[in-house]
């Protein structure tokens, strides 16, 4: 698939855009991984966008690296706020949906999905369009796509082999399945975190395990597509690699604390930190003096095929 470039501005401005007249965002009740209710009072999984934002320059050197044929249909299985799904439907005539089962997310998908389609930004041969449904149980006939796309969702999952069985369902013989996800133990940061910081993370990551959710997905992916009767064709890994001077605050910092504050309900509810500690942690964990730093985030990505 070949990508311009040069598109990217107006997408990253649309969403710029959306976190600007976001407002406060989450209210401490969304948990970025489905299901979540979060959407009164402000932008519902704020941290989302920031994420794909922070994401997006090395994700987008990984467009060109699929094999994707002009007049394919895509389904970008777990969507969030759509913004593969967009990138997918502005570089070439192709049929995309996107899926969630959180129609908040699906709502301002949607919103910029038209904006984007007003400036004629979406390719004049592409559709695009979101769906509310479930990943275990899509609403979709068979063989409909050719190719199924779904990052940042298996690390949500609690049956990622159910979800991949169904995935392969709706892909057509010959078809593919991409599958892109963390994998903790690929990430590291120069120094280490404040102890404040540390704890919030590893509050966070119980959290998710304890909703049935794997942050050591990555290393999983392509038994997943094997177990799934695909044929394993790519296994990748993606780093990022960020230098942020001790002048600026780092966005991954910035971008942690939204996301562990997401899911502080569940963190009290179930004992995981205490009201106090978790609050103190958040006011140091904000307040902590800058140093300069080094980051590595990697995503795992697979890509299977389904035998014809
Ligand atoms: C971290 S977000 C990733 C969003 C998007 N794929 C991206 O890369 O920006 C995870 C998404 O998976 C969705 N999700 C979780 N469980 C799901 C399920 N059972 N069916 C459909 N979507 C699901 C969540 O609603 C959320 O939007």
């Amino acid at each position: 698939m070949q990508i311009d470039p040069s598109k990217w501005d107006i997408l990253d401005k649309a969403w710029r855009d959306v976190l600007e007249a976001g407002g406060g965002g989450d209210d401490g009740r969304g948990d970025g991984g489905g299901g979540g209710d979060d959407s009164q009072g402000g932008l519902p999984n704020r941290w989302q966008i920031e994420q794909m934002l922070a994401m997006a320059p090395v994700q987008r050197v990984l467009l060109q690296m699929l094999a994707i044929q002009p007049g394919w249909s895509i389904l970008d299985a777990g969507t969030g706020f759509g913004l593969l799904a967009m990138e997918l439907a502005g570089q070439a005539p192709l049929r995309v949906t996107g899926l969630d089962i959180d129609e908040g997310l699906l709502g301002v998908a949607r919103r910029v999905g038209r904006q984007l389609a007003d400036l004629g930004w979406i390719d004049a041969g592409a559709s695009l369009t979101f769906d509310e449904g479930d990943i275990y149980s899509t609403p979709y006939e068979d063989e409909s796509f050719d190719f199924v796309v779904s990052r940042l969702v298996y690390q949500h999952l609690t049956d990622p082999h159910a979800a991949t069985d169904e995935l392969v369902r709706v892909i057509r013989p010959g078809g593919h399945l991409c599958l892109i996800d963390v994998d903790d133990q690929l990430s590291l940061v120069y120094p280490e975190p404040t102890d404040a910081f540390a704890r919030l993370q590893d509050a966070y990551a119980a959290a998710q395990s304890h909703r049935g959710g794997d942050r050591q997905v990555g290393r999983k992916l392509s038994t997943y597509l094997e177990d799934a009767g695909l044929d394993v064709a790519l296994t990748v890994v993606l780093p990022q690699a960020m230098h942020v001077p001790a002048t600026v605050r780092d966005p991954g910092v910035d971008f942690g604390l939204s996301r562990v504050a997401s899911v502080r309900h569940q963190i009290l509810a179930e004992g995981i930190m205490g009201e106090a500690e978790f609050d103190e942690c958040m006011e140091l964990a904000s307040t902590e003096h800058a140093t300069s730093r080094f980051t590595v985030a990697a995503q795992v990505v697979v890509i299977g095929t389904k035998p014809a």
